[in-house]
C-alpha cells in the first residue's frame, strides 16, 4: 500500500482539485486498513469537481489485485473500462459497446451508472461485489437501484469486482456498434473536462437547452462552457474551483438543471 501527498487536480479529467492523502489500496487486507478513518473513493475521476482546498478524508484509490480482470471471470474495479471495451470486442464479446469513450473505471461506471444511449454500465453487469462495513458481499444489479446516471451502494460501499454480462457475437457486428456509438460522440469536446456537467431532464437535453440559451463560449476565468457541446465545461488551462462554480451557478440562473458531477468540497 502506498500513501502519498498528492494534488486532486492530477488525478482528476477536469484537472481542478487540491491536496489529499491519496492511499493506494493493492490487496484486500489493505482496504481494510484504509477504511478505519473517514475516507473517499476515488475511480478515474472523471465525474468530480474537487476544491481547490482538497479533502481532509483519505482518498482511496483501487491498485494492484484490484486492477486485474479477466472478462469471462472476475473484473477488477479498478480496471479501466476503455481497455475492457477495446479488448471485449478484439474477442468477439460484446455487450459493452455503448460504454465507448467513457473514461471511467469500472467502479466509478458502476456508481454512476454511467452510460451513453446506446447502453448503460448495468445493462452489462451480472454481479457486483461490494466492500462495505468491513466485509465483501455480492449483489445482483437488480438490487443496487440502477436508474439513469445513479445507483444505491451500501452506505459507504466500495465497489471491489464485478462480472459481465457479455455474448458472443461476430466481431463485424461488434465493430459496427462501436462505429456508430463513436459517430454519436464526435460532437464532444477533447479539451479537458468532467463529461456532462448536468443530468439531461427527462425528455430533454441539457446541452441543447444551454446551447439555445446562447451560453456556449460564456466563460468564468479558466472555466468555459464548450464551443461543441453546451453540457460540457471545460478547464482552458488553470481553472479554479472556484470558478467553475461560478459558471455552473451562471447556468443554472438561467435553466435549472441537476448537475451530474460530483463535487469534493
Ligand atoms: P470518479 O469520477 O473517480 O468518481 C465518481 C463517483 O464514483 C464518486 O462518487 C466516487 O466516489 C465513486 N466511485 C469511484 N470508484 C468507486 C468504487 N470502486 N466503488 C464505489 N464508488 C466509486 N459519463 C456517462 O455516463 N456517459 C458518458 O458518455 C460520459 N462521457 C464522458 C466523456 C468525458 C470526456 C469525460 C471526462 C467524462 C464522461 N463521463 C460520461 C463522466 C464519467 O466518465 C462517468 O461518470 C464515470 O462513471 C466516472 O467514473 P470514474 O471512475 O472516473 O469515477
Ligand atoms: N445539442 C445541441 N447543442 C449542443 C449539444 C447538443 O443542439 O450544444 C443537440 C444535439 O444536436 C442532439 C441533442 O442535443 O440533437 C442531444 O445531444 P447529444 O447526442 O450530444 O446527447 P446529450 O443528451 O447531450 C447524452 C449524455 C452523454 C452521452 C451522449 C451520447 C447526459 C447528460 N449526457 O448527451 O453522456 O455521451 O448522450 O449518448 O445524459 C455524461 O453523462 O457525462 C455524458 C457525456
Amino acid at each position: 500500500m502506498r500513501v502519498e501527498t498528492v494534488l486532486l487536480k492530477d488525478y482528476t479529467t477536469l484537472g481542478v482539485g487540491g491536496p489529499a492523502k491519496l492511499w493506494t489500496v493493492e490487496t484486500p487486507e489493505d482496504l481494510k486498513r484504509a477504511t478505519e478513518a473517514p475516507y473517499r473513493i476515488l475511480g478515474n475521476g472523471s465525474n468530480l469537481l474537487v476544491s481547490d482546498q482538497g479533502v481532509k478524508e483519505r482518498v482511496i484509490r483501487l491498485g494492484g489485485v484490484f486492477q486485474t480482470y479477466d472478462l469471462r471471470g472476475w473484473v477488477g474495479a479498478g480496471a479501466l473500462l476503455p481497455l475492457l471495451v477495446k479488448e471485449a470486442a478484439e474477442a468477439g464479446l460484446s455487450g459493452l459497446e455503448g460504454l465507448l469513450g467513457i473514461p471511467a473505471q469500472v467502479g466509478g461506471a458502476v456508481k454512476m451508472n454511467a452510460g451513453t444511449r446506446f447502453g448503460e454500465m448495468a445493462d452489462a453487469l451480472e454481479a457486483v461485489e461490494v466492500f462495505h462495513g468491513g466485509r465483501f458481499e455480492v449483489f445482483r444489479p437488480e438490487e443496487l437501484g440502477f436508474g439513469y446516471r445513479t445507483s444505491r451502494l451500501p452506505e459507504g460501499g466500495i465497489v471491489t469486482r464485478v462480472r459481465l454480462r457479455l455474448k458472443e457475437r461476430p466481431k463485424e457486428e461488434i465493430q459496427r456498434r462501436l462505429q456508430e456509438v463513436d459517430q454519436a460522440r464526435k460532437g464532444q469536446p477533447k479539451k479537458k473536462s468532467a463529461g456532462c456537467a448536468f443530468k439531461n431532464p427527462p425528455g430533454q437535453s441539457a446541452g441543447r437547452l444551454i446551447d439555445q440559451l446562447g451560453l456556449k463560449g460564456l466563460r468564468v476565468g479558466g472555466a468555459m462552457v464548450s464551443l461543441e457541446h453546451g453540457n460540457f465545461i471545460v478547464n482552458l488551462g488553470n481553472a479554479r474551483f472556484e470558478e467553475v462554480m461560478a459558471l455552473v451557478r451562471r447556468i443554472q440562473e438561467e435553466v435549472p438543471l441537476e448537475l451530474e458531477w460530483e463535487v469534493w468540497a
